[in-house]
């Protein structure tokens, strides 16, 4: 028997990866880059056991079957291939989000996931390699292997750190607005997004810009650069699944509400940009000087759950090895 634990932690595209160029090896169609977010992790336990006869995987104790399982028993697949052994693994991870808000846990979970398990099986990975399976398994796990800001470009097979954790003093808030499972999930409704949204072609055409952009103004430590960028990334992403047919709507009046909200603190020359994601929850990036009087704003907008305060977090853990 062999175990080993790792903790990864969630990350938040600030630009955005949304349709693959290549659905086999999942090689996203535009590049993108995010931030490792601190408070919101995955601990993911891996042991295998000879003496098992198949794989078992549970989520906050729940068993998972169907697609989650099968992804899960891919990536296990791959390992057990290089390290020619035939052993089943149990599986056991814990999502530590604040709040069952429904946020993107399949990054740290992936991250955690190939960490976790290529350790218990002695193969040795660097993060380069980790982050190409983890990509492979969800693209944007590829980015939580690492901590702080993080890029993956288009066509590479793992992502980069760009800049470290303290780069930039921010934090981002996540105002949660709505508790739920999804509509649609984001692999289905980027692939849609391809196939029926006449959009789709100037998404694609107008990402690799607005990723420079973005970029150049994180390694100038603009924020407001940055935080331009990122909501042009957003809207674009999200005006892309809007024209698909039938078209794939996250955002909530919530959502538009948190929007007016941070446009109106701007007005009041407070740096706060938004960002939104595969669900109706507004993550807002602002420095940590203004984040308390930002947390009050978002708290305020009628449909606000909660708001979480993230700061930029660590890449991949391993915090039990055999
Ligand atoms: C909107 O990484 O979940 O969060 O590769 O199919 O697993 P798959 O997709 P996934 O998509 C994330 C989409 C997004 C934007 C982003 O994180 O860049």
């Amino acid at each position: 028997m062999s175990r080993a634990v790792a903790i990864a932690h969630a990350n938040i595209a600030l630009i955005k990866y949304w349709g693959k160029a290549d659905v086999a090896r999942n090689l996203p169609a535009v590049p993108s880059l995010s931030l490792t977010l601190d408070g919101l992790s995955t601990r993911t336990e891996v042991e295998f056991d000879a003496k098992l006869s198949e794989d078992h995987a549970t989520l906050d104790d729940v068993q998972l079957s169907g697609k989650p399982f099968d992804r899960i028993k891919r990536v296990l697949d791959r390992l057990r291939e290089q390290a020619d052994s035939s052993a089943k693994a149990r599986v056991i991870s814990h999502n530590h989000f604040p709040t069952a808000a429904g946020l993107a846990s399949s990054a740290s979970g992936f991250a955690a996931l190939v960490a976790a398990a290529s350790t218990a099986l002695g193969i040795g990975m660097n993060h380069a390699q980790q982050s190409s399976l983890a990509r492979w398994a969800s693209a944007s796990a590829a980015r939580s292997v690492y901590g702080g800001w993080v890029q993956l470009r288009l066509g590479a097979e793992s992502a980069e750190e760009l800049a470290p954790r303290n780069h930039l003093d921010v934090e981002m808030l996540v105002a949660v607005t709505r508790r739920g499972p999804k509509p649609i999930g984001s692999t289905a409704a980027m692939q849609h997004t391809l196939e029926t949204s006449p959009y789709y072609p100037a998404w694609v055409d107008a990402a690799p810009a607005v990723f420079e952009r973005g970029k150049a103004a994180l390694l100038a430590k603009d924020l407001s650069a940055l935080g331009h960028a990122m909501e042009h990334s957003t809207l674009l992403m999200h005006a892309s699944m809007l024209a698909a047919d039938p078209g794939v709507l996250y955002l909530a009046p919530a959502s538009i509400a948190l929007i007016d909200c941070v446009r109106s603190l701007r007005e009041s020359g407070v740096e706060a940009f938004f960002t939104m994601d595969a669900g109706p929850h507004v993550k807002v990036l602002t420095r940590t000087a203004d984040a308390e009087r930002v947390v009050g704003a978002l708290k305020s907008v009628a449909g606000v759950l909660d708001v979480l305060r993230c700061t930029p977090g660590p890449g991949v853990e391993i915090v039990e090895a055999p």
